[in-house]
């Protein structure tokens, strides 16, 4: 893992109206790590991933990526820079193939005129996802079908393997593993670390803590949009990473309110 991290938030507020979804929010990612970032319902987490991939513009705060300071105008320009982010609805056009999902808003054109012309090369985009999605560890039926005749899971998986292929430097899960099977589930948590053995940074979601304490290297706690921990995995177990998120375990030094 490298000293200086890939991606980095410092003191991020997000307020909606009188809302405030974010407070003071910091945190930093390195290349190769698996960052769990987790908090209740409506701690934050969405809100942070929103001003991440650019979809909003933070109140206050300052965003990093390689040690430069940035400001998304927009999620594209947070996508050039290298950042996928899987929402947490997954974005997929369902009556479009798995091919042209993967290959959504960075179509291929077939050469020469009818290039030119506007018609996609297809089967190039078809052969090619299904290529990426096998990289990174997706099996999915046939690139050629299109999304709606898939399961819930695979769809997911799509969505994810989507976001793995094209991630230059990072990448932000939301809840990646919701309505997925064990199976899928533990399918989902291998196409993680091998992202992570890309060498890309992987921000992970989810409620799921076992989850959350079996693939990540570091866990940030959000609490009312407050970080109120941040700390490798290993000095969590599934009971102190609840009670950090309820807020029934103020600090580690802290023993619990009731032994006072
Ligand atoms: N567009 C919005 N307008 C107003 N308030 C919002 C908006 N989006 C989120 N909020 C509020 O901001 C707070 C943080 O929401 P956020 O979606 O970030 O939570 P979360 O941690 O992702 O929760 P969950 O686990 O339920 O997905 C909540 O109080 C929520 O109601
Ligand atoms: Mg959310």
């Amino acid at each position: 893992m490298s000293a200086a991290p890939i991606y980095e938030v410092r003191n991020v507020t997000k307020s909606y109206g009188s809302v405030h979804a974010l407070q003071d929010a910091s945190l930093a990612l390195h290349a190769g790590e698996v960052i769990g970032l987790v908090g209740d319902n409506g701690a934050g987490k969405s809100t942070l991933v929103k001003a991440l991939s650019g979809v909003h513009q933070p109140t206050s705060g300052q965003i990093f990526l390689d040690g430069v300071e940035r400001s998304w105008k927009s999620p594209h320009e947070a996508i050039e820079a290298g950042i996928e982010t899987l929402y947490q609805d997954s974005g997929l056009a369902p009556q479009l193939s798995v091919g042209a999902n993967v290959f959504l808003g960075r179509e291929v054109t077939r050469p020469g005129i009818l290039g030119k012309m506007g018609f996609l090369a297809q089967k190039q985009m078809d052969a090619k996802a299904h290529a990426e999605l096998e990289r990174v560890g997706i099996a999915v039926p046939a690139s050629n079908r299109s999304i709606d005749q898939l399961s819930g899971g695979q769809r997911q998986a799509v969505a994810i393997g989507r976001a793995v292929a094209w991630a230059k430097k990072v990448i932000i899960l939301d809840e990646p593993t919701n309505h997925l099977g064990a199976r899928q589930a533990g399918e989902v948590l291998e196409v993680i670390k091998s992202a992570r053995d890309m060498g890309l940074g992987v921000i992970f979601i989810s409620h799921t803590l076992p989850h959350v304490l079996q693939v990540t290297d570091r866990v940030v706690v959000l609490r009312l949009g407050r970080v109120v921990r941040d700390a490798p995995t290993s000095e969590f177990d599934a009971e102190s990473l609840l009670g950090t998120i309820t807020g029934l375990i103020e600090s580690p030094a802290e023993p619990l309110e009731e032994e006072l």
